[in-house]
Formats: structure tokens, sequence, C-alpha cells
């Protein structure tokens, strides 16, 4: 009953006021609105089933749904605890506070795939020292992924042993499409290695490396050999993939939404099928209803990620994927959410 009053409310929220709304205002009436709203009273949104429970390198998520790097503020990264995700993935943090690009520098594209955003967003975050600072307070509902991106191998091994303690993964982004401080690391597979050993070097918690789409072939012939010659724990595929945008101020930024899905669906299972059960597999980029959730799963994903569903298709969300989830392992008589890996 609730979570239908919530479905409704989103509904009305989206399509009556937010799609109307010019972007930057919309993100801002949203984020005013997630901040006030008392989220946390809501038992509902949560699905507490042992079988949806996932471990990431002994991390334990109770349930396979992880909201993607996005936010910074702490008072959403809480309310985000509460809205039935597994875990809950920062903002990309970098050593210096960082504006991000003028406005504008979100804009919404419907394709026949449905609805997504191309963003040049910059990596706007209150630098180092500052978010240090607001993790402390932050209480630890959900296992916390803390993302990361440097402009040297030197700055990425800062970046994880400041930020390790208040992390339970540890994601270092490569791939961001929207700045010139990681998009072409991808193409540089020397510097990569190097800084994956500076990164493993700095932590013993796991650490998940995002990769591109754009970068198939760097990926699979030197990018995902250096993650595993380093030791790094996971891979999550991926982030938004650079397209050209006459409506944002860069002229081009990262496409998030359905149009990824295929792509990371189909990917995923490569992936497993290339390292294994070695690493642990996100699979991030499109996701919005419980089925690709579920295709997602049984291409080889340990576990999923998204944000634009988060706002398209509202925080139901992830409580409808963890029951349909539920009702695929009853279906099948399965034991857990790692029977359905790798079983499409
Ligand atoms: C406005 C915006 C900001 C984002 N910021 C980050 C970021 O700081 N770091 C990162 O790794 N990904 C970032 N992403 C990418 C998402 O985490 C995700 O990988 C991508 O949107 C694909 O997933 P989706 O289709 O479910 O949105 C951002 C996406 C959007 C739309």
């Amino acid at each position: 009953m609730l979570l239908t009053l919530a479905e409704a409310f989103h509904r009305l929220l989206y399509h009556g006021l937010l799609l109307r709304l010019p972007e930057a205002r919309a993100v801002a009436v949203g984020q005013a609105l997630l901040r006030r709203l008392p989220v946390e009273a809501v038992t509902a949104f949560t699905l507490e089933d042992p079988r949806l429970v996932v471990q990431l390198r002994g991390v334990r998520l109770p349930n396979p749904v992880i909201l993607s790097s996005m936010y910074y503020d702490p008072v959403i990264l809480r309310k985000a605890m509460a809205l039935g995700f597994g875990a809950v993935t920062t903002k990309t943090i970098t050593i210096s506070p960082r504006p991000g690009h003028p406005e504008p520098n979100l804009v919404r594209v419907f394709g026949p795939e449905g609805a997504g955003f191309v963003n040049c967003n910059g990596f706007k975050n209150p630098g180092l020292a500052a978010f240090r600072e607001t993790l402390a307070g932050l209480p630890r509902r959900r296992p916390l992924i803390v993302s990361v991106a440097g402009d040297s191998p030197d700055e990425y091994r800062r970046l994880v042993e400041a930020l390790e303690g208040f992390a339970d993964v540890v994601e270092v982004n490569i791939s961001s499409p929207n700045t010139r401080l990681v998009y072409e690391l991808s193409a540089s597979p020397d510097r990569v290695r190097t800084l994956l050993k500076e990164v493993r070097g700095a932590t013993a918690k796991p650490v998940v490396v995002k990769l591109s789409p754009d970068y198939p072939d760097q990926n699979r012939e030197a990018i995902v050999p250096a993650v595993l010659d380093a030791g790094i724990d996971g891979v999550n595929f991926g982030n938004a993939r650079r397209v050209e945008h006459p409506g944002l101020s860069q002229r081009a930024g990262g496409l998030s939404g359905p149009a990824l899905f295929e792509n990371v669906r189909d990917t995923v299972r490569q992936l497993r099928r290339l390292v294994g059960p070695d690493l642990f597999l996100i699979a991030t980029g499109g996701i919005d209803t419980p089925a690709k959730a579920l295709a997602a799963i049984e291409a080889g994903a340990d576990a999923v990620g998204l944000f634009t569903a988060f706002i398209t298709r509202g925080p139901t969300l992830p409580r409808r994927i963890g029951e349909a989830l539920v009702a695929a392992l009853t279906a099948r008589g399965l034991q857990g959410v790692a029977d359905l890996r790798g079983a499409g």
C-alpha cells in the first residue's frame, strides 16, 4: 500500500512537475525534496530476504542493487541508504574541490528505449578534505562505495589512503567521459597499470575499477589484464558513454540511461567469460526494470548499479528488483542471487 502510494507520488512529481522544469531547476527541486522527505521512516522501501544477500569480496550487501556514483551530499547519501539499495556509491572525489562545468551541464534525452541524460557535470565535488569531514558524520545503514579520481597514480593513492577508512569498497574511476581528467586513461594502459598498483598498495579494502564503454578493445586487451595483475577485486562496467550534444556547455558529455543497457549486458557476459569467477562484476548502465536487472545478473554480474532509473522510475525500483529476483529464485528452486549469476 505504502509502496503503491510512493509510486503514485513519484509519477506525479516526475511527470507532472520535474519533466516540465528546465533540467537544472528540476535537479534542485528533486534534491531539495529528497533531503526533506522522511524516507527513513518508511520501511516498505526495503525488502529483507536472505536470498538477496550478495558478497563482494567479503562485504555483505543485503541485496545486489547499488546506487551508482552521483551524490556527495551526506544527507542524500543517508536518504539513499534508506531507499532499499544494497549499497550506495559516492560522487567521484578529487584531491581539490572542483566547481564542475558551467550550466547547462545536464540535458534530458528521449530515445526509443526511454528517457536518459547527457551530462557534463565535470566532477563537481567538495574535494578530499571537506568530503572526509562530511563522511565522518554519515550513519552507515548500508555499505558505502567511495569513488575517486586523480590526475596521477600518486593522487589516486593519496585519495584512497585518506578515504579508505570510510569506505567498505573503493571505486577507482578511470572512465568519466566529461572531463579530461580521466577519460583518456583507458587509452594509456601503462598509466592505468601503475595507478592500479598504487591503489592496491594503499588499501586492503575491496577495490573495483569503473570502466568506460567507449574503449572496448583497450578494456579487453589491456585494462582487464592490468586489473587482474594488480590484484584488484572487481570491475564495474560501466560509466556513461561519450556523445556530442549542442545543448551542453562543453558541447559533449556522458550518455546515461536505457540506451546503454544492451551493450552493458553483452559486455558483462564477455567479461565473465574472460575473468571467470576471479573478479566480482557490477553491471551499470540503463538498468531501469527488474527484468533488466535479472538479465544483467544472468549474464554474469554479481550486482547491478543504477542512477538514471532512480530519477525516471523512482525510489521503489530497488525493492521491485528485489521482489523480481526472489520470484525468479523461487520459480527456479534456487537458494540465492549468486545461483542466478551466469544462468543466461
Ligand atoms: C549527472 C551525473 C553525474 C555523474 N557523476 C558520476 C561520477 O562522479 N562518477 C562516476 O563514476 N559516474 C558518474 N555518473 C555515471 C553514473 O554513475 C552511471 O555510471 C551512468 O549514469 C550509467 O548508469 P545509468 O544508466 O543507470 O544512469 C554520473 C551520471 C550522471 C547522470
